[in-house]
């Protein structure tokens, strides 16, 4: 390729980029053309598919990842947050195996699902009472369901750009949506906030929000705007629900800890159950007896894996052996210098871009602007696509969105690994990432 081409044209470079990822990846593009007869597009989770056409992992083992062509990538990816323990811990293996020795699908209360509950009642502050769920979209819906039920209120508020699940996408209109009467509001905009909760007043269940926006780039929400929710609502009436299936590994007792902002439920999910599928949904008491099955009238709560054991014992594993509140401030902080190191590799360079999160997620976005909330621009998305696929022809695995996750395995070499391909990518690309 000729570098003049390659640092002008941003399409040029994608195309380059994008046929050095076909050569490197000749199964994983087999694997990929086979798996589009039997599902649509070959894939069953959207959020997993790219141009021109995914990886296909063989195997995981620490904080590492093989693809199908047998290449090694640390992986930055971390399952979404929820791959924190990384691919093979032993202690989670043997966890994981011990379930299985004692027998699966047991279909009655079992040795572990109450330990994790109270592990994770005793970590997080807003929880009273908690259950279980099979993923953190169940976990939203039954959450919405119980201020629904609770509150006698139909109306649910949610933010644009906001995500709580595939039937809970606001980042544009989707027809796969759950049927709620849906008020959307801007993020980190308190004064529009407070209105329009006083303005849909008693009609309003609940509100439910991200600590810091995970899917929509790592945006931080501001404490005021929190604080603002949580005032709005209490004046209403209406329930507030901190959406921390992502946050809650950012701090010991999640981001609601962190803040000392008290809202009424929680919804958690990803590595909580120890890297098997898992939801969770809890908070005050009062709300939550409501599903008591003990009382006439309860809400019903189904659910038939909620709680099995190989993610009961895998998340009494983790919680208690590996995911200590003292691993977790040390993750964190990690992550904190590695998101320093990123900024300092663009701003040594002065190209308009930066990086933005909390402790142990972060996203790279390619505007200087300040980010309050999601935005969608076309050119900063294609320089994102080619961020990703540069990434991945040097072996870092990251997702497309411009999200690196850490995990508890990875080391010094593989975080020095990332920020060298990473000022490699802005190197060899910087003419076209100081255009605008
Ligand atoms: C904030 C948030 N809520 C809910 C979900 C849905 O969780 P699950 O994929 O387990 O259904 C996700 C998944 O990425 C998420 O990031």
């Amino acid at each position: 390729m000729n570098t003049v081409l390659k640092n002008v044209n941003l399409e040029t470079s994608y195309a380059e980029a994008e046929d050095n990822f076909k050569q490197r990846n000749p199964n994983s593009a087999a694997m990929h053309v086979s798996a589009s007869e039997v599902m649509p597009g070959g894939n069953t989770r959207t959020v997993l598919h790219y141009a021109p056409y995914p990886l296909t992992f063989s195997k995981g083992e620490g904080a590492h990842l093989y693809d199908a062509d047998g290449h090694k990538l640390v992986d930055f990816l971390g399952e979404y947050t929820a791959g924190i323990y990384g691919h093979s811990n032993p202690i989670i293996q043997s966890a994981i195996e011990t379930a299985v020795r004692d027998g699966i699908v047991l279909g009655g209360p079992n040795m572990m699902e109450a330990r994790l509950a109270r592990l994770l009642v005793e970590r997080f502050p807003a929880l009273d009472l908690i259950r279980f769920t099979n993923s953190g979209t169940e976990a939203n819906l039954m959450a919405i369901g119980a201020a629904r039920a609770f509150t006698g209120r139909s109306k649910v508020m949610a933010m644009e750009g906001g995500y709580h699940g595939g039937v809970l996408y606001f980042a544009s209109p989707s027809p796969i949506n759950a049927p709620f009467e849906m008020v959307l509001i801007p993020y980190n905009d308190p004064a529009v906030a407070r209105e329009v909760i006083k303005r849909e007043g008693d009609q309003l269940a609940c509100v439910i929000v991200e600590p810091m926006m995970g899917s929509s780039g790592c945006i931080p929400a501001s404490k005021e705007f929190l604080a603002t929710l949580r005032s709005a609502t209490i004046e209403t009436g209406t329930l507030l629900i901190f959406d921390e299936v992502m946050t809650s590994r950012l701090a010991p007792g999640g981001r609601h800890g962190d803040l000392e902002i008290l809202p009424d439920l929680i919804t958690l999910g990803k590595y909580l159950g120890g890297g098997v599928s898992f939801g969770a949904f809890g908070g005050r008491e009062d709300i939550m007896e409501g599903f008591n099955p003990k009382a006439d009238g309860a809400w019903p709560h189904a659910g038939t894996f909620n709680n099995n054991i190989m993610t009961m014992t895998a998340g009494v594993a983790g919680l208690t052996q590996l995911f200590t509140p003292e691993a977790c401030r040390q993750l964190n902080a990690k992550g904190d210098s590695f998101r320093r190191r990123l900024i300092n590799s663009i701003e040594t360079r002065s190209l308009p871009m930066q990086v933005s999160g909390i402790g142990s997620m972060n996203t790279i976005h390619f505007t200087d602007k300040p980010i309050l909330r999601p935005v969608n621009d076309p050119i900063a998305n294609r320089k994102r696509d080619l961020l990703h696929l540069d990434m991945l022809n040097s072996g870092v695995y990251h997702a497309r969105r411009g999200m690196l996750n850490l995990s508890l395995p990875m080391v010094d070499e593989d975080l020095d690994y990332a920020i060298g391909c990473f000022e490699e990518f802005l190197d060899s690309r910087a003419g076209i990432l100081a255009a605008d």
